[in-house]
């Protein structure tokens, strides 16, 4: 069983972000800091084209923060400004609006000189479901001046949350739907909760969390099940290892379901620590093997 999307519907919310990036001046693309490249929509420079755009790594607090360096700087080096933050502790939300100010200089340099009074910036929130982008509109909102005004030449529905007096955000989020065109993107995705459970085939995502956890954090794995694993063991040995730590047998056999369940949700509520799932590592392996 592969995951798939309805392709109408991914049309639909592109068709949506796209009315909206008209209105726009620089998008924020937030991405999960656990797996930044996977998170990360591949077809938004298509999307996007000419706006300026800020990548902010969210949810800084559950990645590995020496792993996820390594992707800051893989996207600072293909000349995106990247920015970490803390959306549900509101850590950092304020370097994004000095960031996006910075980006921005030059247009107001030029307006300026020309004599037009610069108006606001104006910005929007963009990522994959469930990167923080509410969590992190509202608390951005909440640490700087919550003051909301309809704007002539905008649909109604729209408003515009003033974060300063330079600087504007669209009060919702452009929703992408993830796409992408490898299936371990798609298992990552499942895990960080961007694709709904039940279009994804959870047996596999679990076996692949399993395997990720064995070549990158192989101890957490090991400590929190109280387990003796090496990396060389079989994905469904490791599983078996579990399901005989933490269940009864059912008619002599491995209750997978429940472990299945419990790896997922082991990693979703943080049980194994730090992880960021995007190897860096295997992707420079990857490039270089496509150019073998
Ligand atoms: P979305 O709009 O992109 O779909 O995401 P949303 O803001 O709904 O956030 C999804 C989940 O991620 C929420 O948790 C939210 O609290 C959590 N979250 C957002 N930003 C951060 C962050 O920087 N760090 C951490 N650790 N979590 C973050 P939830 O479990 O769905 O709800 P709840 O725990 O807030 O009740």
């Amino acid at each position: 069983m592969v995951i798939q999307w309805f392709p109408g519907h991914m049309a639909k919310a592109t068709r949506e972000v796209k009315e909206k990036l008209k209105l726009v001046d620089i998008v924020f693309e937030l991405v999960d800091a656990r797996c930044p490249l996977s998170s990360h929509n591949m077809y938004l420079d298509e999307v996007v084209k000419e706006k300026k755009k800020i990548i902010i790594f969210n949810k800084i607090d559950l990645c590995d923060r020496a792993e996820t360096a390594k992707w800051k700087n893989y996207f600072e080096k293909k000349g995106y400004t990247v920015v970490y933050t803390d959306a549900k502790n509101s850590n950092n939300l304020n370097k994004v609006i000095d960031k996006a100010k910075e980006e921005l200089a030059e247009k107001i340099a030029r307006q300026v000189a020309k004599g037009i009074k610069p108006r606001a910036i104006r910005s929007m929130v963009i990522g994959v479901p469930n990167v923080g982008k509410s969590t992190f509109i509202n608390k951005l909102i909440k640490k700087n001046v919550a003051n909301t005004a309809n704007k002539p030449g905008v649909t109604k529905k729209q408003q515009w949350l003033k974060l300063n007096k330079d600087i504007e955000l669209l009060d919702t989020p452009g929703i992408l739907m993830p796409k992408f065109d490898n299936q371990e993107i798609g298992k990552k995705l499942s895990l960080i909760g961007s694709i709904k459970d039940d279009i994804t085939p959870l047996d596999d995502v679990s076996l692949y969390l399993i395997e990720l956890l064995k070549q990158s954090y192989l101890e957490n794995l090991n400590t929190l099940y109280k387990i003796d694993v090496t990396a060389d063991d079989e994905n469904v040995f490791i599983m078996e290892k579990i399901a005989e730590k933490r269940f009864k047998k059912i008619g002599g056999d491995y209750d997978y379901d429940s472990t299945i369940k419990l790896l997922i949700q082991d990693f979703r509520t943080q049980k194994f620590g730090l992880i960021t799932l995007d190897s860096y590592a295997d992707m420079v392996n990857e490039e270089v093997s496509d150019e073998n």
